[in-house]
């Protein structure tokens, strides 16, 4: 933590690419923390502005226009539109949300370009890149495809190869070819503007390494190690039409590097939002803090600040509180494989219910190291904890107040020692929250905020008032009084993480108090103060609910399958891998259903020369009385399995549709059982 105090704070969000929606790998990583953070600080009454906005340049961008025959500014009008709703709708309270192909913002990075050109900060380079002739256009790295030099998967890009996940450059593919024309590209001379990351390193790594101890292990670890590992020159310009247009003589048909403007749309982002945006930027006593996700580390901690230091007015970032990856249902999250949960979608299925998501995605947010998503726990943790635990505590404290007290606060008669103690706790409580979150240790300040929920059953557990409401009404008094202070506090301190829940449950307790510093203050619900009827805060998702979400998952996925190209190929074989593959004709004689599975079929099939057992994943796709008589090719050298307790003893061969049917691979009727394929 930061010792200093500051006059004002500046959060960032990364801004997303306009090339897609969001999901809620986004959510988990970013944009829920980054909120409760701003709405933390709102609430402590401290100036502070929360800019985000889309990043809507870069080479994706214009593939998809190209892909779908529309231009770049009609993909990024489209999804800016739908995140930025997105957003709201979730209740992420950017004070801004702008866009980096508007004007601000390309005359802000222009300028910017421009001052670090007058200082003499780049290096002029030129270098042979790949250009293809029949287009007459320079190709930016995902322009370009080829052969994986070191995997043959044979449609790798000039920057990666998603086979391998080796990160290439152009020049290393093999038999490259240009994805706009089709054509061989040829290598020609071109000019561009790099930023010498090596002249910084020296002072990065005092800044970083010496001053920045404090940040978390993944990023101060990951800065570390690319500083190990010694900067290079990095280009800032492009040979591309969609982008910042770099602003100097000589340089038609580049623009800036997308990593070069996008940060710089934070700049324009606030300029945007207000007149006095330099006090926000160029006034040491602003904290600024990027809020982004672990594969933006290199560029807000290290591309970033050195532009920023080279311009020499702004401040740098005092923290980057970057998360690592939210996986779903034990898988990574794909956008191209629709391994996604969409946030449209989500709020399709579970209208209302935005708390629940920013509730689980912050209790098991990615903090320190890749997380998993699943439904179930999704599931559970509203059911257990968001029902049972908060929404039951309310509800008990308002319907009891209603019962006995006709609606109104009680008054607090005289206090027991364990009354004493539940108030003191309060503030207690409060002040692990504050240092939870002041440290970026979302998931730690939630599970302590709902720990005042707890306290407040264990105290109505303890108390009993329904039990002495006849014996000692005076008592019972004091009792509900307490628990309404409780939920007054409740909501307080859960409203950066709950707002929509804490709002109507402002609304229960006609209780407008806002401020951070009323937490654990005497009495903020005086006695005669009235209170609602309370509606259900949370509700119990079903079963149901659960596995429609899950089959909804794998049916997308499926469909997105069969429109995918072609599954690549596997990596090369010699010859003598393939013989050491033996295959032989067979026929099914028995076939039934393993029980208590899905989809296996255990079958007896005949080789000729013996019967062998095989259990096979095909029950989804045939009935188990068709199958006899059927001819099969068989992978017979297969080391022997137990499925399910049953040995199986062998493979047989089915082709898979891009739709996952299934179908057998079946020898002609001429070929006899036993027969070698070969
Ligand atoms: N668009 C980038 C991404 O989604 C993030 C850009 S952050 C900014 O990974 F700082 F460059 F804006
Ligand atoms: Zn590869």
């Amino acid at each position: 933590m930061t010792a200093k105090t500051y006059k004002r704070y500046l959060i960032t969000s990364a801004l997303p690419y306009a090339n897609g929606p969001l999901h809620l790998g986004h959510l988990a990583g970013v944009y829920v923390p980054s909120d409760i953070y701003t709405r933390y600080l709102r609430q402590r009454d401290r100036d502070v502005i929360s800019v985000c906005g889309s990043d809507e340049h870069g080479v994706p961008i214009t593939l998809k226009a190209r892909k779908e025959g529309i231009t770049p500014q009609e993909v990024v009008d489209r999804y800016h539109g739908i995140n930025k709703k997105a957003f709201e709708d979730f209740g992420i309270t950017f004070d801004i949300y702008s866009r980096t192909s508007n004007q601000v913002h390309h005359e802000t990075a222009s300028e910017f370009f421009k001052t670090l050109y007058e200082k003499g900060v780049f290096i002029e380079k030129t270098a042979e890149q790949y250009y293809d002739e029949e287009a007459a256009t320079f190709l930016a790295d995902r322009y370009i495809t080829g052969t994986c030099p070191h995997c043959g998967n044979s449609s790798a890009y000039g920057d990666q190869c998603e086979q391998c996940g080796t990160s290439l450059s152009p020049t290393d593919l093999v038999n490259p070819v240009s994805t706009i024309s089709g054509s061989k590209p040829v290598r020609k001379e071109t000019k561009h503007w790099y930023l010498p990351l090596d002249k910084y390193e020296p002072w990065l790594k005092q800044w970083i390494l010496e001053e920045h101890k404090e940040w978390k292990p993944n990023v101060y670890g990951q800065c570390k190690s690319w500083l190990d590992q010694g900067l290079h020159p990095r280009a800032v310009s492009r040979d591309l039409d969609w982008g910042v247009p770099v602003p100097v003589e000589g340089a038609d048909g580049k623009v800036l590097y997308v990593w070069f403007d996008a940060p710089i749309g934070y700049i324009s982002a606030t300029k945007e939002l207000t007149p006095d945006w330099e006090k926000y930027w160029k006034d040491e006593e602003t904290r600024m803090v990027h809020f982004i996700g672990k594969d933006n580390i290199v560029f807000h901690c290290i591309v970033f600040p050195t532009m920023l230091k080279a311009e020499g007015s702004y401040i740098l970032p005092d923290n980057v509180p970057a998360n690592e990856f939210l996986n779903l249902e034990n898988e990574k999250l794909s956008t191209s494989r629709n391994w996604a949960v969409w946030l449209h979608e989500y709020l399709e299925d579970f209208p209302g219910k935005q708390d629940v998501m920013r509730y689980v995605l912050c209790a098991n947010a990615p903090e320190n190291k890749d997380n998993d998503f699943t439904w179930k726990d999704f599931q559970n943790r509203n059911n257990n904890e968001l029902v049972a635990i908060l929404g039951n505590f309310i509800n008990r404290a308002i319907v009891l107040t209603h019962k006995y007290f006709e609606g109104k606060v009680p008054e607090l008669t005289s206090l027991t020692e364990q009354d004493q103690a539940t108030l003191k706790e309060i503030e207690i409580i409060a002040q692990s929250v504050e240092r939870s979150l002041e440290n970026f240790r979302f998931r730690e300040a939630i599970k302590t905020a709902m720990d005042l929920a707890r306290l407040g059953n264990k105290y109505l557990a303890d108390t009993e008032p329904w039990k002495i409401i006849k014996s000692d009404p005076e008592r019972v008094k004091t009792i509900l009084n307490i628990a309404l202070q409780i939920s007054a506090n409740l909501t307080l301190l859960l409203d950066p993480f709950l707002p929509f829940s804490m709002e109507k449950l402002r609304g229960f307790l006609n209780f407008e108090g806002r401020s951070w510093d009323l937490i654990g203050t005497e009495s903020l619900l005086a006695p005669g103060h009235p209170i609602e009827k309370a509606s259900l805060l949370f509700e119990k998702i079903e079963d149901e609910q659960i596995e429609q979400q899950l089959e909804k998952l794998h049916i997308t996925k499926e469909d997105n399958d069969e429109s995918a190209e072609a599954t690549p190929l596997q990596p090369e074989i010699t010859f003598d891998d393939f013989t050491r593959m033996d295959l032989r004709t067979g026929t099914i004689l028995e076939a039934e259903k393993v029980p208590k599975t899905k989809k296996l079929i255990k079958m007896q099939v005949d080789l000729g020369f013996e019967k062998r057992t095989i259990v096979s994943g095909v029950a989804e796709y045939f009935k188990p009385e068709e199958l006899p008589g059927k001819k099969v090719s068989v992978l017979a050298n297969l080391a022997p399995r137990k499925i399910k307790g049953i040995e199986s003893q062998g493979m047989i061969l089915l082709s898979e549709n891009p739709d996952g049917t299934l179908h057998f691979v079946e020898p002609s009727e001429k070929a006899v059982n036993g027969s070698e394929i070969n």
